[in-house]
């Protein structure tokens, strides 16, 4: 049997790089687009390092429509896309609103349609948690409504949804599935590829692992009065090579799935507070990280994790990997970038 070949738009990124290692584990041909606007090079090269192989690249925008005809006409032999390529910062969203909707729409858009002409129609999507904003119910099942999203970045993940529910109602060879990822956090195990955040992190791993080497001279906690056991937030951390491994069980299982557009939670479903996984980091590494207790982040949500039953059972996947391995993975790779 041939190879199955897989677009990964946003693959020079963090989530996708990952993803580029266990799709090729797999036995799958990644071909990758990324405009390299908010990614590196850096992590393709550790891709390389860890497949031993040196994937097709094409440094493109995703929104133009001319140069992924170009690139369709170049791999007729594209079975599905995966589509990681978008702006994730929900301040900046708040910002720059205009620059999200414009880039994380359009891209998508364009995606759809050369998609459609190329008769390529197997597409998983990366959404995000922040579709639900604060649920009534936790853990939050995939069938709970989306509330008001918080942030333009929010607006887009909920929009992209829309877009692919109906795109698939008038186009019915098309395949979609949804990952709803809860809070992605660790590095290959390798260190070879993790997280490179632009400037300031605004997550709180990579805050964690450059507070902890020195780089930023303390972390804020932003909350201690929240309902939740220690006040601190709730979240769902999932180590990013679960998540990676999720993709390629959604691309093993889309085409036996009951309908033509599924969403599935991709998370753990344990809750752990900004104060557990703080402590967890220092215990783990052995390594001080000095913090402080600051005033609520405007925006946050108290308490979100994740029913992963519906993923579990449906894509035959589930997390094998804990936060200690992903603080400890996160650290390794933030040592080995500061070599
Ligand atoms: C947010 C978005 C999520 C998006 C993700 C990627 C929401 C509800 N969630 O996740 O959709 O995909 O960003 O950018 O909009 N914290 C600190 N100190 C810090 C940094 C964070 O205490 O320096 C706390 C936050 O208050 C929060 C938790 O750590 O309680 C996690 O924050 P973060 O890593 O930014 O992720 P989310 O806000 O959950």
């Amino acid at each position: 049997m041939t190879s199955q070949s897989i677009l990964v738009t946003g693959g020079a990124g963090y989530i996708g790089a990952h993803t580029l290692v266990e799709l090729v584990a797999s036995g799958y041909t990644p071909v990758v687009l990324d405009d390299l606007s908010r990614s590196s090079m850096k992590l393709m090269d550790g891709v390389k390092q860890l497949t031993g192989k040196q994937l097709s690249f094409y440094q493109v925008d995703c929104a133009d429509k001319t140069e992924l005809r170009r690139v369709f006409g170049l791999h007729p032999e594209i079975s599905a896309v995966m589509h990681f390529a978008a702006f994730k910062s929900v301040n900046e969203s708040v910002e720059k609103p205009l620059l999200y909707f414009r880039n994380n729409i359009d891209s998508l858009l364009s995606l759809l349609e050369v998609m459609q002409e190329a008769n390529v129609n197997r597409f998983v999507f990366s959404s995000s948690c922040t579709v639900y904003g604060q649920p009534d119910r936790i853990p939050v099942t995939e069938d709970a409504p989306f509330k008001r999203p918080e942030s333009p970045y929010g607006a887009t993940k909920q929009m992209g949804e829309r877009i692919l529910e109906d795109a698939v109602k008038a186009w019915k060879e098309l395949k979609v599935v949804s990952l709803r990822y809860f809070n992605p956090i660790g590095a290959h195990p390798s260190g070879v590829i993790g997280e490179l955040p632009i400037g300031v992190p605004n997550n709180l791993a990579p805050y964690i692992t450059q507070t902890a080497i020195g780089k930023r001279s303390r972390l804020t906690v932003f909350g201690s009065d929240y309902n939740t056991p220690d006040g601190s937030c709730l979240r769902d951390f999932i180590h990013v090579v679960d998540l990676a491994v999720a993709h390629v069980a959604a691309l093993s299982t889309i085409d036996q799935l009951p309908s033509r557009f599924e969403a599935f939670n991709l998370g753990t479903g344990v809750p752990v507070s900004v104060l557990e996984l703080l402590n967890t980091f220092m215990r783990v590494t052995g390594v001080n990280v000095p913090y402080e207790i600051g005033p609520r982040r405007p925006g946050d949500i108290e308490k979100v994790y994740a029913d992963p039953s519906k993923s579990n059972r449906a894509l035959r996947w589930r997390t094998k990997l804990t936060i200690e391995d992903a603080l400890r993975d996160a650290w390794r790779w933030e040592q080995n970038l500061a070599k």
